[in-house]
């Protein structure tokens, strides 16, 4: 181990890159991003999206990545040993333990669901059913008092016993087994996706813009998908990345994670929209249930003469919603857990017992959300609704905000390039644009977004 302080880091480069990717490889890419493709307009919201993801969440993650591994240890003392011994900065430790709570308790209701659907798949009861049946039975399952809570247990159970099993024998070797077969199954069925009939009409969709369709709201939602997506502003790969080693190139290394992130996001739409146009009548705007009602139903009616092919489509396609949401709640885990690992000096398994259990709780709240607790509310949302609101559409803002106002304001610049640069073994020939951004364009960006989100713009523009 190449780690000069006496905690566990990742094994390898491949591992960290690996683990990194699976936080940022999830339900964010293979169900939120084709459900926001696909109610935004296609693609001239891929379009914003990109250049979100290069422009912003990018340098975020890379600025996330340098903090974390500068102080090897944990976010909180990484925060403080990066401004030069500035203590307040430390409470930004707080950010992934709070966040990490809030995240995992909801994003582990749907990829309970997901758990649902891939067993379903697997034995075969899709079979023979029929359009709106897929409708009815998402409904009555998800609004169910029981059946979902069971699959939160499970997912939960899951991502606990990898978690407590350590860096390098839970979350690096969860990574490197799951992301090469997640390829492998997505890579299958992008090729049996296009095979379809009318699969041309999926690719206009995708690689076509029409801006007439953009707005301000477009934006929005495009900022807010390359966040999810990329896990950036809660200090999640912050905290994986104090376990990264010192040879790690941030710059390149973190182009790598975003680039994989990216393409499976994209592939994602090569899988869903032709599915979805191969059958004359649907539409690509169902929303959030694109994944769950509409596309068990393509299955069976673009494969019901074949089958075992519906069958393996399905179960595949189920299984890689499974592990892309497994190894994005391993490191929703890992950020509250290994805060009260360290800090109560309490076991490992022990630690991230406690935090399932509460997200157990939490997250029983969140699912009782769809069903009987429909009606119960706070701000106006049920719980599910408030826990993606309070993380996507306020730590995520604020968090990534404060990592840039750190990064590019109180940090000293020597330290940063030192970070950035592994104390000047490398060239880093763009660190000069990632400094700019980090410093000027994200904040200002950042800011504008979650001010406009806030009906305040207008109030300050109206001002001039
Ligand atoms: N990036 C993950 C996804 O795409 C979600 C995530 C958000 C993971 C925040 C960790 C922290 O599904």
């Amino acid at each position: 181990m190449a780690n000069n302080t006496n905690q566990a880091g990742f094994a390898s480069k491949l591992g960290a890159i690996l683990a990194a990717a699976g936080s940022a490889v999830g339900l964010g890419n293979v169900w939120r991003f084709p459900t926001e493709t696909g109610t935004n307009g296609g693609a001239a919201f891929i379009l914003i999206y990109l250049l979100f993801m290069v422009l912003l969440a990018m340098p975020i993650m890379i600025a996330e990545f340098a903090i974390g591994r500068h102080g090897q240890k944990n976010v909180s003392y990484s925060f403080e040993k990066m401004s030069g011994g500035k203590k307040w900065w430390k409470y930004m430790g707080l950010v992934p333990v709070v966040s990490g709570f809030l995240v995992l308790s909801y994003y582990a209701v749907v990829a309970g669901w997901t758990l649902e659907y891939a067993f379903q798949a697997g034995i075969n009861g899709f079979a023979g059913k029929m359009g709106t049946q897929f409708a009815d039975d998402f409904q009555a399952f998800s609004s169910d008092p029981l059946k979902p809570l069971i699959w939160l247990f499970f997912m939960l159970s899951l991502t606990f016993g990898i978690v407590a099993m350590g860096v390098q024998k839970g979350i690096e070797r969860g990574a490197k087994i799951m992301m090469p077969i997640l390829f492998i199954f997505i890579a299958v069925l992008v090729v049996c996706s296009l095979m379809l009939p009318d699969a041309s009409l999926g690719l206009t969709f995708l690689l076509k813009p029409d801006f007439s369709k953009v707005t301000g709201a477009t934006a929005l939602s495009a900022m807010g998908q390359a966040f999810f997506s990329l896990s950036v502003g809660l200090c999640c790969l912050c905290t994986y990345a104090c376990y990264f080693r010192k040879d790690i190139d941030l710059i390149k290394d973190g182009f790598s994670v975003a680039s994989i992130d990216t393409l499976v996001a994209l592939m994602s739409g090569l899988i869903i929209f032709p599915a979805v146009y191969s059958i004359p009548g649907l539409q690509p705007d169902a929303g959030p249930s694109l994944v769950f009602i509409t596309l068990p139903s393509v299955f069976q009616q673009v494969f019901g003469g074949m089958p075992a092919v519906a069958y393996l489509f399905s179960l595949m396609f189920y299984l890689l919603l499974v592990m892309a949401a497994l190894t994005s709640s391993i490191s929703m885990l890992e950020m509250s857990a290994v805060y009260f690992h360290k800090k109560w000096k309490i076991t490992r398994p022990q630690a991230s017992l406690g935090v399932s259990l509460v997200c157990l709780v939490l997250g029983t709240a969140c699912s009782l959300s769809f069903g009987i607790w429909k009606d119960v509310t706070v701000f106006g949302m049920g719980f599910f609704d408030l826990f993606d609101f309070l993380v996507a559409k306020f730590i995520m803002p604020i968090g990534g905000f404060l990592t840039c106002i750190f990064l590019g304001w109180v940090v000293d610049e020597k330290v940063l390039r030192s970070e950035i640069t592994n104390e000047g073994t490398l060239k880093q020939p763009l660190y000069p644009v990632f400094r700019f951004i980090i410093r000027y364009f994200a904040p200002v960006c950042i800011l504008m977004i979650f001010l406009n989100e806030l009906g305040l713009f207008k109030v300050i523009v109206g001002l001039f």
